[in-house]
């Protein structure tokens, strides 16, 4: 119940699928969470979700794209809740589908904006008020599509494949100031995003191929992510965690 107590966690993309589920399991175990996205319905939902089960939340419009929307999103942070112990890069998008030499410049510069430039933004503003308060927990969502070839996925998997290893450069650049950074790896897991990606006829074949029979859940994520801001991984940097029901073991 209290695994975050006390604790302020910033969660992008958290109006939805893997961010919303961790959004409320966060708040649930004790953190005041600030929920970021650039789709405010979302945001405000997922605020309403943990007030109604007594959590504390406050909503913050930000596209993680964008140098200014991070630098205010992490100020904001701090301003209204006094820190921010964990900072959960997660908003992302999967972007088209298509080989390299059919997959438009536009769609590469903007998927990869949105999906590893986030990331270094992420880190870049938030570091300094970690080393201010003296440590704090960086996680972010990477992908199996980081991990193996995944044909199609263009500018997605260069990008999750980018989060990985910044995530092992940064996490040794800062390993001796107390702040831990990891990512996650997950499979296909069952949100808004895959049933774009996957939906209708497709995805009683992908569930087909699973090692373990079904598709993953947001809370399957969540709870990945929840080790990894809780003080349990003290020990955990520089890692990606795979969480994928043996996809990538096959
Ligand atoms: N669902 C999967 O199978 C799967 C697998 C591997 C990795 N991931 C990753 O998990 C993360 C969450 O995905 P999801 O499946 O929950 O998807 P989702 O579409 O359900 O949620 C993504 C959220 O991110 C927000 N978002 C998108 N672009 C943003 C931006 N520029 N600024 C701020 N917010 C933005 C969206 O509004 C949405 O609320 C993504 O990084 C995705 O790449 C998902």
């Amino acid at each position: 119940m209290d695994r975050l107590k006390g604790k302020i966690a910033l969660i992008t993309g958290g109006g939805s699928g893997i961010g919303r589920a961790t959004c409320l399991l966060f708040a649930g175990e004790g953190a005041t969470v600030v929920v970021a996205d650039y789709v405010a319905e979302g945001g405000h939902e997922t605020v309403q979700q943990i007030k109604a089960n007594g959590g504390k939340a406050t909503f913050v419009q930000a596209d993680v794209s964008k140098s200014a929307d991070v630098q205010n999103m992490i100020a904001t942070t701090v301003q209204t809740c006094g820190r921010v112990d964990v900072l959960f890069n997660n908003a992302g998008i999967e972007g088209p589908s298509a080989k390299i030499a059919n997959y438009k410049e536009d769609d590469w510069d903007r998927v990869i904006a949105i999906d590893l430039t986030s990331v270094y933004l992420g880190m870049k503003y938030v570091i300094p008020e970690m080393l201010k308060q003296g440590g704090g927990s960086i996680i972010s969502t990477a992908s199996v599509a980081g991990l193996v070839g995944f044909p199609g996925s263009g500018a997605y998997a260069a990008a999750k494949a980018g989060v990985i290893n910044m995530t092992r450069m940064v996490a040794l650049e800062y390993a001796d100031k107390n702040i831990r950074v990891n990512c996650i790896c997950p499979g296909i897991i069952d949100t808004p995003m895959v049933d774009r990606v996957v939906g209708g006829r497709l995805r009683e074949r992908v569930v087909k191929a699973e090692p373990v029979g079904r598709l993953g859940r947001p809370e399957d994520i969540a709870n990945a992510a929840l080790f990894l801001a809780s003080d349990d991984s003290s020990f955990a940097t520089g890692a990606p965690f795979v969480i994928d029901g043996g996809y990538v073991a096959r």
